[in-house]
């Protein structure tokens, strides 16, 4: 395993990533964590980047035991300053904030050079095209440290220790503008730290079921609820794998669904999967308390709170059905006693985090609520992957190929798509919208190369001609981006050729629909959804 310490740095969760690509594992914690409380031993130490100077009189600072570990340690940017400051070096402002592509040349320098590479930079040449991102630098290598690394303006770019494995580097090997970054990665964690190369998805189901099965017991039974998506139908695929039918899952239709939406689901996990999963129609109840409303945040409010009452309605259910069977003598089923939840590494990581989670921006819908009412423990077994390992994890547990896949869709569903009053109308005509959307992108080959695209119901009219008729109706608006976490976002070019024709099918086909219009906007300054 690999320790990387988090100084806050928007790019540390990509270093446990680009371990993890190399089948290592990596685990990120605060940089506040003392070494003492650090269960696990790990085979070396990364220390993040971090939006602070290490001058600044709040800067995080790392527990000084991590340098008498014995254990290989990487500084990157901000890491590299604290390694140097806690080794008696300097760090200074720059004259000019750093912030872009660089050379590093690659040597060793300075007194006692001689020609040969370090380990860490083995086999990667001369030189090497970097990204850098920085206020301060070296201006003074600690005692006992020697340069490995230079760019123009950098002469410490990369340091390393004369006797210890420790290593600094001023720019980002985690992000991908550092072409060979994941090369530098690679040195440091595999020949370095000498990590073994034992993550990969099917060392981590084998695993994952006998800690399921030890978890819940030889009787204990196990809730929660799917909706479509990968992470859902990934954990209840895998808890299916672990404990059978002792584990229920629960669909909720809360109406703002997409086309066809709950019946694909019950034939995907229930047909195919062999979940045993219950679909309850609550459509009219959701739509009868959303109507009216406009706010998106009360929309999510209301869905968000209805999800738990219709839910909690459905355990019972399931639960008094137990009774009445094990009542006419069926041997006793266990009590549910767990509720699953699809969180993962991304969310804990959030809620690790030594600056506490950040704003939110928007409430994102989350079953949360049910624990406190419900007296359920928490069972999460995503809660250590990455979006792409889960998707890993679905294709070796058969999980179709195009739900694997799949976009994003928020909790809220449509309702946040629907500008205005949502109506069950209005919902039709958003799911058909969005449905030739999708299925034209699909046709295109393009799905794959779009991280989320979805349409959108505006609340405004506007004149059309349809044969020799004025026409006076709603207008769609299309939405399609591109992200690696959604944090950003850019709008996706789309051939001319496609537009044109989801938006001849939509004006042709869906009915109160006369005008199309595309989304060009990035994240930020707006959001991926409308609402
Ligand atoms: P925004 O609109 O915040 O979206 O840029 C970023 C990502 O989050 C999804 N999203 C939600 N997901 N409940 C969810 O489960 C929500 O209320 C919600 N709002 C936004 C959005 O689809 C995108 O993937």
């Amino acid at each position: 395993t690999i320790l990387i310490l988090d100084f806050g740095s928007q790019y540390s969760h990509l270093i446990t990533r680009r371990c993890r690509e190399l089948n290592v594992y990596a685990e990120l914690m605060p940089c506040t964590t003392k070494v003492k409380d650090v269960k696990f031993k790990p085979k070396g130490i990364i220390l993040s980047g971090s939006p602070y100077s290490v001058y600044d009189d709040d800067a995080p600072h790392a527990d000084p035991a991590v340098y008498d570990l014995g254990v290989p340690i990487l500084g990157i940017c901000y890491g590299l300053q604290e390694m140097t400051l806690s080794h008696k070096g300097k760090v200074e402002k720059c004259d000019h904030r750093e912030y872009g592509f660089a050379q590093v040349q690659i040597s060793r320098f300075g007194e006692g050079a001689s020609s040969s590479v370090d380990a860490l930079f083995e086999g990667l040449g001369d030189e090497m095209q970097v990204w850098m991102s920085h206020g301060d630098q070296l201006s003074e290598m600690a005692p006992n440290f020697h340069v490995i690394g230079r760019t123009s303006t950098a002469p410490y770019a990369a340091v390393a220790h004369d006797s210890k494995p420790f290593y600094g580097i001023q720019f980002h090997p985690e992000v991908t503008h550092s072409p060979r970054g994941k090369e530098v990665i690679s040195r440091f964690v595999l020949n370095i730290c000498g990590c073994r190369t034992n993550w990969t998805m099917e060392e981590f189901i084998g695993k994952e079921i006998s800690r399921i099965r030890e978890i819940c017991g030889p009787k204990g039974r196990v809730i929660g609820a799917v909706s479509g998506g990968v992470d859902s139908t990934v954990a209840a695929k895998l808890m299916h794998e672990a404990i059978g039918d002792r584990f229920h899952a629960i669909m909720v239709d809360n109406g703002v669904l997409r086309l066809n939406e709950g019946q694909q689901v019950n034939d995907m996990l229930n047909k195919d999967l062999g979940v045993n999963l219950t679909v309850v129609d609550a459509s009219d109840l959701f739509l009868s308390r959303l109507e009216g409303v406009e706010d998106p945040e009360q929309k999510r409010k209301i869905i968000g709170n209805t999800f738990i009452n219709v839910f909690e309605a459905e355990a019972a259910k399931i639960e008094a059905a137990a009774e009445e069977e094990e009542k006419k003598g069926a041997e006793a089923k266990g009590k549910i006693e767990w509720l699953l939840q699809g969180t993962l590494y991304p969310d804990v990581i959030e809620s690790i985090s030594f600056k506490g989670p950040s704003a939110t921006i928007k409430t994102h819908h989350n079953v949360g609520g049910l624990l406190a009412d419900m007296k359920l423990k928490l069972i999460e077994p995503l809660r250590e992957l990455f979006k792409d390992e889960v998707r890993a994890l679905g294709r070796l547990l058969s999980i179709p190929a195009p739900l694997v896949q799949r976009h994003p869709f928020p909790g809220p569903g449509l309702a946040i798509r629907i500008l205005g009053p949502v109506t069950r109308e209005q919902v039709k005509i958003l799911q058909q919208a969005d449905n030739i959307y999708i299925e034209e992108i699909r046709k295109a080959n393009l799905y794959n190369q779009i991280s989320q695209a979805f349409a959108v119901l505006l609340p405004v009219k506007a004149v059309g001609v349809m044969g020799d008729k004025r026409t006076y109706e709603q207008v769609i608006a299309l939405r399609a981006v591109q992200s690696e976490d959604f944090m950003t976002a850019d709008w996706y070019v789309f051939p001319a050729d496609v537009l044109r024709r989801i938006s001849s099918r939509i004006t042709n086909e869906v009915a109160g629909i006369n005008r199309v219009t595309y989304d060009i906007s990035s994240k930020p300054p707006s959001t991926v959804e409308w609402l």
